[in-house]
Parts: structure tokens; C-alpha cells; sequence
């Protein structure tokens, strides 16, 4: 297979941990005898400094023009405390899913055996849990309009609007991706509070009945749901909601597995899809040898199995991170020795145990 893949390595420590799963691409390439090419582009803090846009117009052509994106992280420091800079990295993340269309985020959450005593969460609590988080990614409060502050400038707000189309996509990927796990649809929502959530609900049910009536679907208020995910993991299999609830339940969720250094995503929509860790860019660590690059490695493994079909490869890829993990071949943060290896050193691991 001949895949042409965009890599956007951004900020922190992303261009250390996009070249591990960089590396594992072409391991499975060569293995499996698939030619992929690889073109670089810039996307966030890094962007503003050489152009002034955090998502320019030759990095959108360049994922437009590729089979798949692979997506570091981004932010910096020098932005997040200075509520006065006219343009922020975040924005160009922003700008990167809408313009892209990437409405839904796929967070799946599957915590490895041998890491169950890393979790905070008692063994008998995350043991066997297994869910994925759908998140709404272009709508919500994070797009709406108007927003902003009032003239005074000591007022400020922000719209939360969603239309049924929206609601309607992303919920037809959740219940598609039910029915190959166990059937069940939970739409977390604020309905007894919320108007969006309300229209939520609505939508929800109607395509339910519709076109998926044979998966089981219930609903959960927001709040109960973030008690729940770290009371009863188990309970959920596929959880459904809008953008900043997902946003927020999915670092929550991420305690599940021990580690945040663990858990990959895909942003689909109805053309390109764009594959990242969930984690931000921890410039703490950058150039530290001490990220963890499995979470971007999982998630090249979703981009091998979503956008190329590529299933063999994908486990193949999961397999090996599994297997680092079961030979403690893992970063500081996780290592059962206490010293671990660096970020390199695992990346080389998996490569070689494709
Ligand atoms: C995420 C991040 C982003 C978000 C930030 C960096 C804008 O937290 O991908 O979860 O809020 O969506
Ligand atoms: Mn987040």
C-alpha cells in the first residue's frame, strides 16, 4: 500500500515523541512491504514564531493533500500566561479540526494489565475496564458565536450552540463503534440544566430508535458520569457527549490507565482523519529524553487500522507496546525499576519488536 502521511510534530515535547512513531510507521512499513511517505509541517507555538498563524495556510494544503495526519502536541509556556497575546498555539489547534472537519474524537481508553497498580484507582475498580470517550470536536462552546468580553470589558461570555446535524454525525460514530464492542451507548449530557443538552438528548434518541434501536443507550448527567468513570469504569463501553464535557472526562478517564503518557486519539470526520496523543505538550520535559512516546504510538497504530485499514499492522504495533510494557521498557514515569529508559530508547524498542 502507498499512504502518503502529514506529520505535525508542533510544540514541547512533540517533535521527540512524533519521531518514535515516525519510526514504528516505517518498521511496519518495511515489514509489511507498504511504501509511506512522510511530509512535514509546522502547526502551533512554533508556527506563530515563523509566520505569525499557529495553523498556516501550507500546513491545512499539506494535510488536505495526504492520506492521514499525525499530530504532536502544542502550546507554550511563553503564551499560556499572557491573557493579552493576540494569537495563541491553541487557536491553530482549533482552526486545524474545523477546518479540517474533524467532528468526532475518538478517545479510547484501555488500561494494560501490568500497570494496574500505577493507577491511583484500586485494582478491582479498573481491572477489565474498557471504554471509548466520543467526543463532539467542532461545535460547542469552544466555537461558538458571539463570545468575547462586553464593552466595559468586565463582562465576558461564551455560546454554546449545537445544531442537530452535529449532534447527528457524531453520534452515528458512536453507535457504529458500539456495535463492534458491547453494544452500549451512554450520552453524557447536563439536560436538567442545559438547553444544547436538552436538543442533545433529543437527537440522540430519535437516531436510536431510527437506525440503531438493538444497542442500549442511557443516559448520564455530566456530573454523576465523572464520579462514575473513576467509581465504575466498567459500566461504560462507549460514552457519548459534547465537546468540553469530553474535553474534561477524557483527563479524567486517563487515571484509569495509570498514565496520560498512554492514551492515543483520532479526530475523524468525513475525509481526512488526524491521529494525536491525548496529552499536551509537557514543555517541562522537553528535551529530557523522559516522555512517554507510546501515546503517539498508539495512536499511529489507530491511523494504520482507521484510515489505512490496516489491522494486522495496527496490532502488530499494539502488540509491541504491550510488550514494552510487559519488559518495563517504558519511560521514568512508569517504570516499575524506578530509573526507566529514555524516550529514544523505547521508541527503538517497538520499532524493533514490529
Ligand atoms: C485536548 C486539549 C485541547 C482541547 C486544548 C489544548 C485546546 O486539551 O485536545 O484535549 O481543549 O481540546
Ligand atoms: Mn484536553
Amino acid at each position: 500500500m502507498k499512504k502518503k502521511i502529514a506529520v505535525l510534530p508542533g510544540d514541547g515535547i512533540g517533535p521527540e515523541i512524533i519521531e518514535q512513531a515516525v519510526s514504528v510507521l516505517k518498521s511496519v512499513a518495511s515489514k509489511y512491504g507498504h511504501e509511506f511517505t512522510f511530509e512535514y509541517g509546522s502547526v502551533g507555538a512554533c508556527a506563530i514564531d515563523e509566520c505569525g498563524d499557529p495553523f498556516p495556510q501550507k500546513t491545512y494544503e499539506l494535510c488536505k493533500n495526504s492520506d492521514a495526519v499525525l499530530f504532536g502536541a502544542i502550546g507554550d509556556p511563553k503564551y499560556d500566561n499572557n491573557p493579552k497575546s493576540k494569537v495563541r498555539p491553541e487557536q491553530g489547534l482549533l482552526k486545524m479540526r474545523k477546518s479540517l472537519g474533524l467532528f468526532a474524537n475518538l478517545r479510547p481508553i484501555e488500561p494494560f494489565d501490568k500497570l494496574s497498580g500505577r493507577s491511583p484507582l484500586k485494582d478491582e475498580i479498573v481491572k477489565g475496564a474498557s471504554l471509548i470517550i466520543v467526543r463532539e470536536l467542532t461545535g460547542g462552546l469552544y466555537f461558538g458565536e458571539p463570545r468575547g468580553r462586553s464593552e466595559s470589558g468586565d463582562k465576558a461570555f461564551d455560546t454554546c450552540i449545537y445544531s442537530r446535524g452535529e449532534i447527528e454525525r457524531v453520534a452515528r460514530k458512536a453507535f457504529e463503534l458500539a456495535k463492534g464492542r458491547k453494544n452500549h451507548v451512554t450520552l453524557v449530557d447536563k439536560a436538567n440544566v442545559i438547553a444544547t443538552s436538552r436538543l442533545w438528548r433529543e437527537v440522540v434518541t430519535d437516531i436510536h430508535e431510527r437506525e440503531y434501536s438493538s444497542v442500549t443507550l442511557d443516559f448520564m448527567f455530566v456530573d454523576n458520569a465523572a464520579m462514575k468513570l473513576v467509581t465504575d469504569p466498567r459500566f461504560f463501553d462507549i460514552v457519548l457527549t459534547e465537546n468540553l464535557f469530553g474535553d474534561i472526562l477524557s483527563d479524567e478517564a486517563s487515571v484509569i490507565t495509570g498514565s496520560i503518557g498512554l492514551l492515543p486519539s483520532a479526530s475523524v470526520g468525513s475525509e481526512i482523519s488526524l491521529f494525536e496523543p491525548i496529552h499536551g505538550s509537557f514543555p517541562q520535559a522537553k528535551g529530557k529524553h523522559i516522555a512517554d512516546p507510546i501515546a503517539t504510538i498508539l495512536s499511529a497504530a489507530m491511523l494504520l487500522d482507521i484510515s489505512f485499514g490496516l489491522k494486522k499492522e495496527a496490532d502488530a504495533v499494539r502488540n509491541a507496546c504491550s510488550m514494552a510494557i510487559e519488559k518495563d521498557m517504558v519511560t521514568p514515569e512508569i517504570a516499575e525499576d524506578g530509573k526507566g529508559r529514555t524516550t529514544e530508547q523505547v521508541g527503538e524498542y517497538i520499532a524493533a519488536n514490529i
